[in-house]
């Protein structure tokens, strides 16, 4: 007998299912609790005389995890048919609840998301209490998937069709209790339990016989169903939204989801059940979920807890951060640091450029103060906690040190030196250097163990990854403290060992590299960036290449093969350096900050459309390349050189690679990461390397499958930590 969901009845006949997995530390949708919803769901109908109402709310801190995402990440097309019978028996029960004729209130104790926000739409009637963290909604489609337990056909009957995908389904939010009132997702809030309680109890006193509004003789949609020639006539809006969201990668999710909803909607109750199901098992059984959930959900959850970090070291955290220079990434840093509750002494060359780059922080606060993200008291005590300066002295009491001036080793030496004897004397090292070898620039200290890698990506404030790396001097306790650091921030840290580029610049350097190729090969420029766009890359390639510059990859470029041949190493040419180079030597267009590029921009640096030029100077007649081959050809080049880092040594987690990937250089998420991309790449392993033959074959050696991938997919051993 499982004891998932206890009874507890008063005197006065109302019921209290409490949801208590005894199993785990968060309810979700496993065996367990099916077998109990069916079990407390028959005595509910057995004993209906006797009850008053029913209250339905969990003992654990947050209400309901939602579906056994160990369970889904294992469904193949095979055992679907289970699935969808486990689902439907679930829905089944929901339903029976829903139509009992007692009134049914779900007191949302914690977050309710997904699965856990379904059972609350089952109830007729939510009451969320405001716990700090609470969330609620149907972040499904981040995982690939969809609300498959009722949650598309309620949303739509309780909210219409536009508001439940547009608020709810398609981008998944997550809403504070709060929020989640002022968008109709439960219908009153509660500043502590027994409120919560007190509330859900009157509910049942003033609506003894409760119905669902879909129950109802005479219920309509709100807001109209496509039988309406009124709704109809926006109908075709919805997949032009979706192709915006998606921008044609290939996201089965939201297309799903808005079939289910408008299918849904023109059906009665449980037939709209049974078309969402089947679309939810489509799903389920599909590769893109299994990627997704991969990445966002297992590998993010080992890289935050820390499976990369050394054992065995106590946590610490650091109490004040000196962050040397206060440019583009030194403003961003400080705000990140100063957000997070660490005093900041802010160190420029002048008091007018460490004010400048507080400024930056004043601006992000006014507009978290206007947008309602935060009080003015939070962020007048965050600029406070931030102390601008050019006195090095003021760096006295620091237990940690950022640097982020210029990419010169000679400048980054001079000003570790200038602090270095003025911070605690056992203060953390940290540069944020993008290119430079750490191990090397660690020579610019006396402390070389406590000295580390820390790459932020720009915009600080927004990008959740940073990429710590390991240089060769750099101590076990540097380390840990510099993953402690990166989480106290809230961000996303991975480990990677001292390599020039590291792991994300040197892979993102693939891509463009790709995308320049083609266009030196005469491929239609605008063709280039609508196959990185559909391949799901959020940056298009040639854009992203005016961004960076191409003087910047140019100066990387020879240093690295500079240093190849020092080594008696020869360096493999890539194709896109000579378009590269008669971009800026010959037509003079060195990228957007030099006011031509891969694009033309008007006078206020905004693009005005890619350069005309390229076509009569890079067009070539014989340049046929299929559409999915521009796609691979960027995907594969990223996937190849990731394989190669593991095998230097340079990466030594499929997890961080995946989530470095995603999060650090705009790897499309639905390919569940770079490595992740090889694991579910159809044909598997062995798939992957006969193609990446096809592409050597046809476009160069640089796709020829490195040793660790061939040995791999002969075991077939997909990359695995
Ligand atoms: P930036 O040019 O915006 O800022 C550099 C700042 O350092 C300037 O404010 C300058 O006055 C200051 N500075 C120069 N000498 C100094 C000294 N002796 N003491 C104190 N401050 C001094 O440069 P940005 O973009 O912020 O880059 C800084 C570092 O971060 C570089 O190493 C860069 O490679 C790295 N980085 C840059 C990224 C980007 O997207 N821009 C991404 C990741 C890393």
């Amino acid at each position: 007998m499982t004891t998932t969901i206890r009874w507890e009845q008063d005197r006065t006949g109302v019921v209290t299912l409490v949801i208590d997995d005894p199993s785990q530390s968060a309810n979700t949708m496993n065996q367990a609790f099916r077998d109990s919803l069916a079990q407390v769901t028959d005595r509910l109908e057995a004993e209906k005389d006797t009850i008053r109402g029913v209250i339905i709310t969990s003992a654990k801190k947050t209400f309901f995890a939602g579906g056994d995402l160990r369970d889904l990440i294992r469904v193949t097309p095979e055992t679907a048919q289970e699935l969808l019978d486990g689902g439907m028996a679930i829905k089944r029960n929901l339903r029976r609840i829903e139509t009992l004729g007692k009134p049914v209130v779900a007191a949302l104790n914690g977050a309710a998301l997904g699965g856990g926000y379904e059972i609350a739409l089952a109830c007729h009637h939510r009451v969320a209490l405001d716990a700090p963290g609470s969330k609620i909604g149907c972040p499904e489609v981040t995982l690939g998937l969809l609300p498959g337990g009722g949650g598309v056909v309620r949303t739509v009957r309780l909210l219409g069709i536009t508001d439940a995908l547009l608020k709810v389904l398609l981008q998944g939010t997550q809403y504070n209790p709060q929020r989640a009132l002022d968008n109709g997702l439960v219908d009153e809030v509660a500043a502590t339990q027994e409120e919560m309680l007190a509330k859900a109890r009157a509910f049942i006193e003033a609506n003894p016989e409760s119905l669902q509004p879909w129950d109802k003789p005479g219920y309509r949609i709100p807001g109209g169903t496509p039988a309406n020639p009124k709704f109809a006539a926006n109908l075709p809006a919805f997949p032009a939204n979706l192709k915006k969201q998606t921008n044609g990668a290939p996201y089965p999710a939201p297309r799903n989801i808005l079939a289910a909803a408008v299918e849904g909607a023109q059906v009665d109750f449980e037939t709209a059940q049974i078309i969402e199901a089947r679309y939810f098992v489509e799903l389920a059984a599909g590769q893109t979920s299994k990627n997704m959930i991969q990445a966002f959900f297992f590998d993010l959850q080992a890289v935050n807890s820390g499976a990369n970090r050394p054992k065995g070291i106590d946590p610490r955290q650091v109490r004040k951060v000196a962050v040397l220079g206060a440019g583009m990434m030194g403003a961003g840093i400080a705000y990140s640091c100063a957000r997070a509750g660490i005093e900041v002494v802010l160190k420029d060359v002048s008091a007018e450029a460490a004010a400048q780059g507080k400024a930056y922080s004043e601006k992000l606060c006014e507009k978290a103060v206007a947008r309602g993200r935060t009080t003015r008291e939070k962020a007048d005590a965050l600029l406070a906690r931030i102390t601008p300066t050019a006195d090095p002295q003021d760096v006295a009491g620091c237990d940690a040190v950022i640097e982020a001036v210029f990419e010169n080793p000679e400048l980054k030496h001079k000003v570790f030196q200038e602090i270095q004897h003025i911070v605690e004397p056992d203060a953390l090292l940290c540069s944020n250097t993008s290119t430079l070898p750490i191990t090397a620039l660690a020579e610019g200290v006396d402390r070389q163990s406590d000295f580390i890698g820390l790459h932020f990506f720009s915009p600080v404030d927004k990008m959740p990854l940073v990429e710590i790396i390991r240089g060769e001097r750099t101590g076990d306790e540097a380390l840990a403290r510099a993953f402690d650091l990166v989480r106290q921030i809230k961000k996303t840290p991975i480990v990677v060992n001292d390599s020039r580029g590291f792991f994300t610049s040197r892979v993102i350097g693939h891509f463009i590299n790709e995308g320049v190729a083609m266009v030196g090969e005469g491929v239609e420029p605008a063709s280039v960036e609508q196959a990185a766009a559909q391949a799901g890359y959020p940056a298009k390639v040639l854009s992203l290449m005016d961004e960076l510059t191409l003087t910047l990859p140019r100066k990387i470029r020879n240093e690295s093969k500079r240093a190849v041949e020092e080594a008696g190493g020869t360096w493999a040419t890539h194709p896109a350096e000579s378009v590269i180079d008669r971009m800026v030597d010959e037509f003079d267009r060195p990228g957007r900050s030099g006011g031509a590029g891969f694009y033309d921009y008007d006078d206020s640096g905004k693009r005005a459309g890619l350069w005309p030029g390229l076509r009569e100077h890079f067009t070539r007649s014989d340049a046929e390349i299929p559409f999915k081959d521009m796609q691979e050809r960027m995907l594969f080049s990223e996937a190849l050189d990731t394989v190669r880092l593991l095998e230097e040594g340079v990466l030594t987690s499929v997890a961080d690679a995946n989530i470095g990937s995603i999060f650090g250089i705009g790897f499309p998420g639905w390919t569940g990461g770079v490595l992740q991309y090889i694991n579910g790449y159809e044909g598997g392993l062995p798939g992957f390397v006969t193609r990446a033959n096809e592409l050597a074959e046809k476009y160069g050696d640089r796709f020829t499958p490195p040793a660790l991938l061939v040995e791999k997919a002969e075991k077939g051993e997909p990359f695995k930590d």
